[in-house]
């Protein structure tokens, strides 16, 4: 039986398209590990959707002057477009604004509850006098008790990477007026942590997590090392999952975001498999019997919640399986300076998508991936990686090979006997395959592209130095030879590279002779919300066949037409585009 693959994607929030930062850091990864595992014959559930609640929606819709629902709407089709445009593909990618995550976070909240970990306590909540209504505490700004940062936020503190109770920190100020910020008391839920903890530790120290990124394990145990305590998952807020039990002392109140917003997850696959047709089918990767695994794409600003909190409600809730792994990204800088879409220093998917394919996309996304330590987006650096790599060293090579085999044989020729130098290459990308297999199985997938490409390297050297092309007039069996070991090395490089740019490796397998697509992804589908509401989402079936293999191409088999992969980068570009930044 395949085995299953969760693949779980941090859920952005609704209230503006996709930028760069996003897709390197979260939705470009997830899906190239998603189509590795396709690839690899894996039964693969990817799934993320629309974070609709939080004040960050509330707020959008208020500068509008618009309902929620409008805002969501607007970013979620737009969503939607980047992720198609750019091949990323979920089997299912929703929103939490539905009834089915609604029904979810209650059921979850119930549960938790009727088990003695959730309580309701009285506490002191944000107030801010000149607003007239209480704070979120993100809004809420000071000094942090561990580590002095005098911009700590109220949830969370971004030196030092703790989550934070805005009452904690010194000289507390709201960010919306920088008045200060007084404390009221209000009545809330609240998870307790405390109680879970036990449990939490024995999770975290029942596995070795050294295949944990070192930051991912790092904020983890940091968390840890200072106890924990209850956390307030309700807000006085209009907008967002009511809180359940139909209390009248609650009716102004809602379920917090980061409450509901990891529940997605969950929500989703259950969405998915009702969609299916098969409601049950959501078991394989969530029940903790069963072999699966589950993997969370997220920035590092997420951890504690995927690490800790997210943990803590399923063992709370019981009989759910935890996660695998959390293969946290650090941030991508642009052109040196952090990114800001308030200053506009971003770059946005959909007017990238306008001008760059999206393979140039995912290949200089996932070379300069924010793996391990933060990056950086360079337009000298795409221009130049592009030209010397995707064109120079990749397509070249695929369309030197190509022609050649065309031209003078119509096809893959026969090979001879084969010399040490063949036998060489030929040992070099079988030890190369295993070894971005592994790479990509560890989710190192920028050094997964660098063994790849290095594959690449190796082939184009073959081939200057073997010179078919000179060899073909004087000894056209010899020639035939090295073109059959060069197409076999190109079929190989290929499927390693079809996770990353997979637009371009369909269309290579296609003139290597291969009708069919080399590794099927689940497709886009739309339906029509009962309120007249387009809502597209991702979903559909699928059939994986491994097509994660050395290359086994047949003598004989007709070459196609070749057709240059990629086409070369004008220098100029890169004076044009460090002129729309930031205007
Ligand atoms: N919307 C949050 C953000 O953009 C991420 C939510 S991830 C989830 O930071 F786990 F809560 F889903
Ligand atoms: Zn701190």
């Amino acid at each position: 039986m395949a085995e299953h693959i969760l693949v779980s994607v941090a859920w952005p929030y609704a209230n503006g398209p996709f930028h760069v930062g996003h897709i390197a850091g979260a939705y470009l990864p997830a899906d190239i590990f998603a189509r590795y595992s396709r690839q690899r014959g894996r039964d693969v559930l990817m799934v993320s959707g629309s974070d609709c609640h939080g004040t960050p929606i509330t707020l959008a819709a208020e500068k509008e002057g618009v309902l929620p629902q409008a805002i969501i709407n607007r970013y979620h089709a737009s969503f939607i477009d980047t992720l198609r445009a750019m091949g990323i593909t979920f089997d299912l990618f929703t929103q939490t604004y539905t009834d089915n995550h609604y029904a979810a976070t209650t059921d979850i909240f119930e549960v938790l509850q009727s088990k003695g970990y959730i309580y309701r306590e009285t506490a002191v909540g944000s107030y801010s006098e000149s607003l007239g209504r209480f704070l979120p505490d993100r809004f809420v700004e000071g000094i942090c008790p561990n580590c002095k940062y005098d911009k700590a936020r109220g949830d969370q503190c971004d030196k030092c990477g703790q989550l934070r109770d805005p009452k904690e920190l010194g000289s507390p100020r709201s960010t919306v007026d920088g008045a200060p910020v007084t404390f009221r008391d209000t009545e809330h839920f609240y998870l307790d942590l405390e109680k879970l903890e036990p449990n939490l530790r024995t999770w975290l120290d029942s596995t070795s997590r050294d295949y944990w990124r070192s930051n991912t394990l790092a904020f983890t145990q940091n968390w840890l090392r200072e106890g924990l305590h209850g956390r307030a998952i309700t807000r006085d807020l209009e907008w967002g999952v009511p809180v359940p039990g139909n209390l009248p002392e609650f009716k102004d109140k809602r379920i917090y975001v980061w409450f509901d917003a990891v529940i997605g997850y969950y929500s989703a696959s259950l969405e998915w498999a009702k969609r299916t047709g098969q409601p049950d089918a959501w078991r394989a990767w969530w029940d903790p019997t069963r072999e699966s695994k589950s993997y969370y794409f997220i920035g590092k600003d997420n951890i504690p919640f995927h690490t800790i909190i997210w943990p803590a409600m399923l063992l709370g809730y019981g009989d759910r399986a935890l996660p695998f792994d959390v293969p946290a990204n650090e941030f991508l800088n642009l052109e040196g300076e952090k990114m800001s879409t308030s200053r506009n220093w971003a770059l946005w998917m959909p007017d990238l998508l306008t001008r760059y394919e999206p393979d140039l996309l995912r290949y200089y996304l996932t070379a300069a991936a924010p793996e391990g330590k933060d990056s950086n987006w360079s337009w000298a650096e795409f221009v130049q990686r592009v030209n010397s790599e995707l064109v120079a060293t990749w397509g070249n090579l695929a369309n030197r090979v190509l022609t050649l085999s065309q031209r003078n044989f119509g096809g893959v020729p026969t090979p001879g006997d084969f010399l040490p130098v063949d036998t060489t290459l030929m040992n070099a990308i079988e030890v190369g395959f295993e070894r971005t297999q592994e790479l990509y199985e560890a989710v190192k997938l920028r050094a997964a592209l660098q063994e790849a490409m290095s594959l690449a390297q190796l082939a184009n050297q073959y081939l200057s130095e073997q010179e078919p092309w000179k060899v073909v007039k004087v000894d056209p069996t010899r020639a035939g030879t090295v073109i059959f070991v060069a197409l076999r090395a190109v079929d190989t490089i290929n499927r390693l590279m079809a996770p990353i740019i997979p637009h371009a490796c369909q269309r290579l397998h296609a003139m290597l002779g291969f009708d069919d697509v080399l590794a099927p992804q689940p497709v886009v589908e739309s339906e029509i919300d009962p309120d007249g509401q387009q809502r597209p989402v991702l979903t559909g079936d699928y059939r994986h066949h491994a097509g994660w293999h050395i290359s086994t191409l047949k003598p004989g088999t007709l070459i196609r037409e070749p057709a240059p992969l990629f086409r070369k980068l004008d220098d100029t570009l890169v004076a044009e585009e460090l002129a729309r930044l930031g205007s």
